[in-house]
């Protein structure tokens, strides 16, 4: 990123970044931990990846929103304590990504 600029821009890069940790920078960590056997690292990898294409979507959406001069619909957000996903709206029971019960996932206010 080159520092703040405005939204749009920013989401930009922000949509950027995340779609490079979904479709490289992640898969690339999961190989290495498939290769060395590595289970626990298997899990948080692919809990990243799958989490960061979520908000691959959420910026997306976003951004969708301020090219129509609109903001986003306020609504609850929910995170996953376990792995980061993020919810617009109720939250999953169970996580979408890593299976944790509804308890685990804290709305942020
Ligand atoms: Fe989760």
């Amino acid at each position: 990123m080159d520092g703040i600029q405005d939204t749009g821009a920013n989401l930009e890069a922000a949509i950027a970044g995340e779609k490079y940790e979904f479709t490289e920078l992640y898969p690339g960590f999961l190989s290495t931990a498939e290769g060395e056997g590595n289970k626990r690292a298997e899990i948080s990898f692919r809990n990243a990846l799958g989490v960061e294409e979520i908000h691959h979507g959420l910026y997306s959406g976003a951004l969708a929103a301020v090219k129509d001069g609109n903001d986003i619909a306020e609504t609850a957000i929910h995170v996953c304590e376990i792995c980061g996903n993020t919810v617009y709206g109720a939250f999953q029971d169970p996580c979408a990504v890593c299976k944790a019960p509804a308890a685990k996932f804290m709305e942020i206010e």
